[in-house]
C-alpha cells in the first residue's frame, strides 16, 4: 500500500496549485493527478452534479490503486467530502477557504473571500463562516467567469485582469487587509491580483496547509512511501491536455500527461 500513489483531482487543471505543494513536500510519493476539465467549472453545477463528479474521480483514482485521495478543489470539498469519507475506505484530504486564519489577523475587521457559487453556497463554509467570523466583515465574492478563462489558458490577459478588477474593487473599497482565495484555480492569478491590490494585504490560500495534512495523515496511518526513489507523476485530463502542458512548463518533476475519456 505504502508504495501506492498519492491521488489527486480537481475539475480541472486548478488543482495543480496544491500538487505542486504536494510534490514539493512530500518528495518520494508518485501521484495520479486528475483533470475533470470536460466538466468544469463544478463551481456553477448542482450539488448533485459536484458529488456525482466528485464520486466517478474518486472511483477512477481508487481504480488506480491510490492509497489516499486529495480533494483539490474547494467546490467538491464543500460538497461532497462527508460523503466520500463514509463511502470509501481511504483517507481523504479536502480543501477550504482559509477565512479562519484570515479573521484571526485581521486589523482592518474586513476579510474578503472569491470563491465560486458552489463554494460560498455551500452548508459547510456556511458553518465555518459563522464559528470565525464574529464582528468581521466578509465581502464575498463569487468569481463567475474565472475559471473557463483559465481552462482556457487565458490567465495573464487583458480579460482576466477586468475581471479581476471588477471582483476586488469592492473589497478595497471595503478596506479589507486579507484576501482568501477559496479556489485551488486562483493561486495562478496571483501576480495580476496583486497589480490590482497592491502589496499591503495578504492573500491567502490554502495550497501549503493542504501538502502539510496530506503528509500528516500519511505519517499518522503507516503510509508514507519508505523507498528513497525518484517518483513518478502521471496526470490525465479528459479534454485537450495544453493548458495543463502550459502550468507544468516550469516543473521540475518527472511526469507524464495523458488524455482520457472518462
Ligand atoms: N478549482 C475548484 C475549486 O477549488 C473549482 C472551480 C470550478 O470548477 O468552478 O473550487
Amino acid at each position: 500500500m505504502n508504495k501506492q500513489a498519492i491521488g489527486v483531482f480537481d475539475s480541472g487543471v486548478g488543482g495543480l496549485s496544491i500538487w505542486k505543494e504536494i510534490t514539493a513536500s512530500l518528495p518520494y510519493e508518485d501521484t495520479i493527478y486528475l483533470a475533470d476539465s470536460k466538466n468544469a467549472p463544478y463551481g456553477q453545477k448542482s450539488t448533485e452534479k459536484i458529488l456525482e463528479f466528485s464520486v466517478k474521480n474518486t472511483e477512477f483514482l481508487i481504480g488506480r490503486g491510490c492509497k489516499i485521495v486529495v480533494v483539490a478543489c474547494n467546490t467538491a470539498t464543500t460538497n461532497a467530502i462527508s460523503f466520500l469519507r463514509s463511502t470509501y475506505d481511504i483517507p481523504f484530504i479536502g480543501i477550504e477557504p482559509a477565512i479562519k486564519p484570515a479573521a484571526l489577523q485581521t486589523k482592518t475587521n474586513a476579510i474578503g473571500i472569491l470563491a465560486t457559487k458552489g463554494t460560498l453556497s455551500s452548508e459547510l463554509f456556511h458553518t465555518t463562516s459563522q464559528k470565525f467570523t464574529e464582528g468581521v466583515t466578509v465581502v464575498e465574492q463569487v468569481g463567475e467567469g474565472i475559471v473557463p478563462l483559465i481552462e482556457a489558458g487565458k490567465i495573464d490577459t487583458q480579460e482576466m485582469a477586468d475581471l479581476l478588477k471588477k471582483y476586488l474593487n469592492p473589497m478595497l473599497d471595503a478596506n479589507i487587509d486579507h484576501l482568501v482565495l477559496g479556489c485551488s484555480h486562483y493561486p495562478f492569478l496571483i501576480p495580476t491580483i496583486k497589480k490590482i491590490i497592491g502589496t499591503t494585504i495578504t492573500i491567502i490560500d490554502s495550497g501549503e496547509a493542504v501538502a502539510k495534512q496530506t503528509k500528516a495523515i500519511l505519517e499518522r496511518s503507516n503510509l508514507l512511501n519508505t523507498q528513497r526513489a525518484a517518483p513518478h507523476h502521471q496526470l490525465y485530463s479528459n479534454t485537450d491536455t495544453s493548458t495543463l502542458k502550459l502550468m507544468l512548463k516550469n516543473s521540475k518533476e518527472q511526469y507524464s500527461i495523458e488524455e482520457l475519456d472518462f
